[in-house]
């Protein structure tokens, strides 16, 4: 019996992050062995590793500019700043999103007007058109989990409201739009090199943006000193005369070696996005074919590169839920749930936020986020594994409904 249990268990690490590669480490290495870990000098005239991130990435993405920090969460702060958020304006976020996208609003002084998810994890665009009059000037558009709203839509709501858009695309690195990059919808995009996203770098962000004032604001609010001119791509230097004197210093910088263990993985990013589509297809095929368990529906136009899979547990009860992802998590799987009414993990939601003070009530996306499961997707992760992890939450559901 026991061996049966051991057979028919994932003995895979689930969040397995992409590994870095040899030229990163090497990089980094000799970064150290050098003490230069600090991307300003006056020795070095702009040759830093995270001046050279900033102008790969900002080719990478589209964009003119990029602005290197030490996280996303930092890169929607200085954005929001840097877009003309002052303290106790509104701010339009969806409510579908992690915690890191609130806490930027908050920590700008700012209060966000939560936007109802449809039943697909995007955001809602009648609730947007509805809460675009609420006086509002900004919208972080976070694309939460990789699920991209009609951006056409959204650039037309704003465009008639006069609302600044910030995308948020911790999870898009590399995602289209309509054949666009995500990132070059809006006024600036922020973007997260944390662990689990598309570039592992363990913390770091990047915002990118072809506004030379919003540019100049962030490499100034980054914590530049007077050293703005060494940033890989910058908007000229009389831009940064309008504001060099009014923008205080943040210390939100980028390590030397965040930079380098980052950069050779731009290279990677097209061979990634393929793994990670193939094991996406692989998963949904299989997960699909459970009763009850529904997979949001994507657009033709989205082209997304799926870290993680996102599917509904459908009329089941929270307990129902519970003891389903209960026996899952005795099989050696863990699937994350952002139902649980205990927030765990990555899992918190709006309710959760108890730091924003006017109680909004969103029933939608409470019905949305009833159901709703998530879990990564290794790049290692084999067809077999898949077909496992559907068979275990196949035999769990079975099991609890027949209790
Ligand atoms: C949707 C989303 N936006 C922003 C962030 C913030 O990223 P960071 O951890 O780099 O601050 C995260 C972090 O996981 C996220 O999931």
């Amino acid at each position: 019996m026991s061996s049966k249990i051991q057979k028919d268990s994932l003995n895979i690490d689930l969040s397995e992050p992409a590994s870095i590669p040899k030229i990163g480490i090497d990089r980094a290495i000799e970064i150290m062995r050098s003490g230069r870990l600090f991307r300003y000098g006056e020795f070095k005239n702009g040759k830093s590793e995270v001046a050279s991130l900033e102008r790969e990435f900002s080719q990478y993405i589209g964009s003119r500019y990029a602005v290197a920090t030490n996280s996303c969460g930092s890169a929607m702060f200085i954005g929001l700043k840097s877009a003309g958020v002052v303290p106790g304006d509104k701010v339009l976020v969806n409510t579908f999103t992690l915690a890191p996208v609130p806490g930027a609003i908050s920590h700008a002084g700012a209060n966000p007007v939560f936007i109802e998810s449809d039943e697909n994890c995007r955001l809602d665009l009648n609730d947007l058109q509805h809460k675009a009059k609420s006086g509002a000037k900004l919208l972080l558009l976070s694309h939460m989990r990789g699920h991209i709203a009609d951006m056409d839509k959204v650039q037309e709501i704003c465009k008639t409201y006069e609302i600044r858009l910030i995308e948020d695309c911790a999870h898009t690195l590399g995602a289209r739009w309509n054949r666009k990059a995500s990132g070059t919808f809006g006024n600036a995009a922020c973007f997260s090199l944390q662990t689990f996203k598309h570039i592992n770098a363990g913390e770091g962000g990047i915002l990118t943006t072809d506004d030379d004032d919003i540019a100049a604001q962030a490499i100034l609010y980054a914590g530049s000193y007077m050293l703005y001119a060494q940033n890989g791509a910058r908007p000229p230097l009389e831009v940064f005369e309008r504001h060099k004197r009014l923008i205080p210093n943040f210390s939100l910088r980028m390590h030397e070696v965040t930079a380098a263990v980052a950069r050779p993985q731009i290279d990677m990013l097209e061979e990634r996005a393929k793994a990670w589509k193939k094991r996406y297809k692989w998963l949904a095929d299989f997960l699909g074919e459970i009763e009850h368990v529904r997979l949001p529906d994507r657009d033709l136009k989205e082209d997304f590169i799926p870290s993680s899979i996102q599917f509904f547990l459908d009329n089941l009860s929270a307990e129902a839920i519970s003891d389903i992802l209960d026996h899952c998590r005795r099989r050696g799987l863990d699937i994350k749930w952002f139902g649980n009414p205990i927030p765990q993990g990555f899992t918190s939601t709006w309710e959760d936020w108890k730091y924003i003070s006017d109680n909004q009530n969103l029933p939608y996306t409470q019905t949305m986020l009833h159901s709703l499961c998530d879990m990564r997707i290794p790049l290692t992760i084999k067809k077999a594994e898949c077909r496992l992890i559907a068979q275990i939450l196949n035999e769990a559901i079975t099991l609890v409904e027949s209790s």
